[in-house]
């Protein structure tokens, strides 16, 4: 079984509200079926979760009354998006369900301390591809918390042991710095996770930490032994390519 993670950049307009790249979507979603391979997917929040999140400071946990309806909002919207992924797999011909993070995750002062694993195991048996995405989650220290997919794909890997973590991104992969900011960024194609940047050399932030968090995700990953590639959605095949074992542009993470 493999995870893959599509990028909240990857599948919506980070800077427009709530708006959806319905073709890249459906795109990434066909190489999946052509794939062929049994997935648990998980889906970042895009703007579909981290503007309202950031508007009303969610990553901070209950402050005020005023949180209370971005709770609320937030977790709407990332259903709206998870619909939207539901859907195009529907028509795709990929029988899926959806299984929100804030009915089955449990958070400890910004840490995952707990995911009821039974209806991925159950969907997983029956042939049913398991859908999570990044949501606001109760936490039983701060009120509620921000739960990334990222966080995710970590707690159920740990579960499942997955063949590999493919994480679907807006870059090739991963690059020595910030390639958005220094045009001679080197990409980095096979690492060992003990060689990976530090995440104080990644700091373009968002609530769930942006790249640096991504990155001591997958360092946690490589540690444990799951082997990860980070590939570009925007180029066509790549996901397709990386499902069915084969090595593309991207950055393989090695170790454990
Ligand atoms: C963020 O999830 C969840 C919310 C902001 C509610 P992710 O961190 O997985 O989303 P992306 O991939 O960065 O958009």
């Amino acid at each position: 079984m493999i995870i893959v993670k599509l990028g909240g950049s990857v599948i919506t307009d980070k800077n427009r509200e709530n708006t959806a790249r319905k073709r890249v979507i459906k795109r990434l979603i066909q190489e999946i079926k052509k794939a062929d391979r049994r997935i648990i997917l998980v889906h970042g929040a895009g703007s579909f979760g981290h503007i309202h999140a950031e508007r009303y400071h969610l990553d901070k946990g209950f402050e005020n009354e005023e949180q209370l309806k971005g709770f609320s909002i937030t977790h709407l919207n990332v259903r709206r998006l998870n619909r939207i992924i539901i859907d195009c797999l529907q028509r795709q011909g990929i029988p899926s369900i959806s299984i929100p993070p804030l009915s089955v995750v449990e958070m400890s002062d910004g840490r995952l301390r707990y995911i009821s694993t039974g209806c991925f195991v159950r969907a997983l048996s029956l042939n049913l591809t398991p859908v999570t995405f990044g949501d606001v989650v109760f936490d039983e220290r701060r009120g509620f918390s921000i739960c990334s997919g990222d966080m995710l794909v970590l707690g159920l890997s740990r579960y499942f042991e997955p063949e590999r973590v493919i994480f679907v991104i807006d870059e090739d992969g991963i690059f020595d710095k910030d390639p958005k900011l220094h045009g001679n960024a080197k990409l980095l194609t096979t690492i060992d996770y003990r060689d990976l940047p530090s995440s104080s050399e990644m700091v373009y932030p968002d609530v769930t930490g942006g790249m640096g968090g991504k990155i001591e995700v997958i360092k946690r990953l490589a540690e444990q032994g799951t082997e990860v590639v980070v590939v570009n959605g925007n180029k066509r095949g790549r996901l397709y390519r990386s499902l069915k074992g084969e090595r593309v542009k991207g950055t393989l993470v090695t170790g454990g």
